[in-house]
């Protein structure tokens, strides 16, 4: 092999011994990097799994960046960390960690079909709201759930101000009932919705997952992406602060962007028969960020506003 490969991961130095075109399937993969934001997140996460559950005030906790940020991929892990188990007995599941999406609008509703669907259980349109309520809590607490996690919390904003607020008053219902911690993911529209219920919004804390900057915690961000793109010589991506701004600057900042650019452009050299990632291989590649492709819609629809 060309290059020493001494800068991957044992696993992307595995696949980094494939011909070229072999490791582009492996490109497509998702891997979990453990960034000091994101691990301040779980640790967050994990102490109100442990000392949350059974107490009169459960805390319950917001994750709160942009979109694209790496929130839901917080949520994943998480729920990888306590993974559903069968019962002692074996008879039924516990699911220690609930993960459900919040419905596009704030319907009470929709929120427990919704709670229903996360929890595997049967559904019938029919029922009636109460129904549905008592069947959720009904199966939460035969499961032992103890952290319901709601993503794409920001939809609270789409309704009504009345059904917002009896929705707020559901999520309080909840974890008064249950007493485990309810956790919100979500964009800062998220925070401004909770802030509208007092009585909730203190008892939401914010766990913020920000916009990157040029710091030494993006350079080490760019440092992981480098191990674990299997390309056999080193980019010296964080080093260079040409193409650490560049990356930055394109990505607008959001690890998703960040993470779509490196792999297109690892892609592309290793089309190209190159073995690291330069300002040519990133001026190239197939990768628009968020600005640029704005622009195109601007330039392609000069009349939409
Ligand atoms: N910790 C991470 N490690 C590796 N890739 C990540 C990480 N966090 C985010 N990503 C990348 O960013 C993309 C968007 O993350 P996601 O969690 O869906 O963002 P959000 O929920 O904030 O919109 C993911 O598909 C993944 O490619
Ligand atoms: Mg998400």
């Amino acid at each position: 092999m060309s290059g020493d490969a001494a800068h991957l991961s044992p696993a992307a130095r595995a696949i980094a011994e494939l011909p070229p075109l072999e490791r582009l399937p492996h490109l497509r993969e998702q891997w979990w990097i453990n960034h000091p934001r994101a691990q301040a997140a779980l640790d967050k996460l994990e102490a109100a799994l442990t000392f949350g559950p059974g107490r009169i005030r459960p805390p319950n906790l917001l994750i709160v960046g942009p979109t694209n940020n790496g929130k839901t991929m917080v949520a994943e892990k998480f729920r990888r960390l306590h993974p559903p188990e069968a019962s002692h007995l074996g008879d039924h599941e516990i699911i220690p960690v609930l993960v459900m999406q919040m419905p596009t609008e704030p319907s009470v509703r929709r929120f427990y079909a919704s709670a229903l669907d996360a929890l595997n259980a049967p559904i019938s349109r029919n029922n009636s709201t109460d129904r549905l309520e008592r069947q959720t809590l009904e199966l939460l607490r035969i499961v032992e759930t103890r952290m319901v996690i709601i993503d794409e919390l920001h939809n609270l904003l789409s309704g009504p101000h009345s059904r917002r607020a009896e929705f707020l008053n559901m999520l309080r219902f909840l974890g008064n009932e249950l007493r485990i911690p309810i956790v919100g993911l979500g964009t800062k529209h998220a925070q401004i919705a909770v802030r509208s219920d007092d009585q909730l919004e203190n008892r939401f804390e914010p766990v913020p997952l920000p916009m990157w900057e040029d710091n030494l915690e993006f350079a080490r961000l760019l440092s992981s992406f480098e191990r674990a793109l299997p390309l056999r010589e080193q980019s010296a991506l964080a080093a260079s602060g040409e193409l650490r701004s560049l990356i930055l600057r394109r990505s607008g900042g959001l690890i998703g962007e960040v993470c779509a650019m490196l792999t297109s452009a690892a892609a592309l050299a290793l089309m190209q028969g190159h073995e690291h990632i330069d300002r040519m291989i990133l001026d190239r590649c197939d990768y628009r960020g968020p600005e640029e492709r704005r622009a195109i819609f601007e330039a392609s629809f000069p009349h939409v506003r």
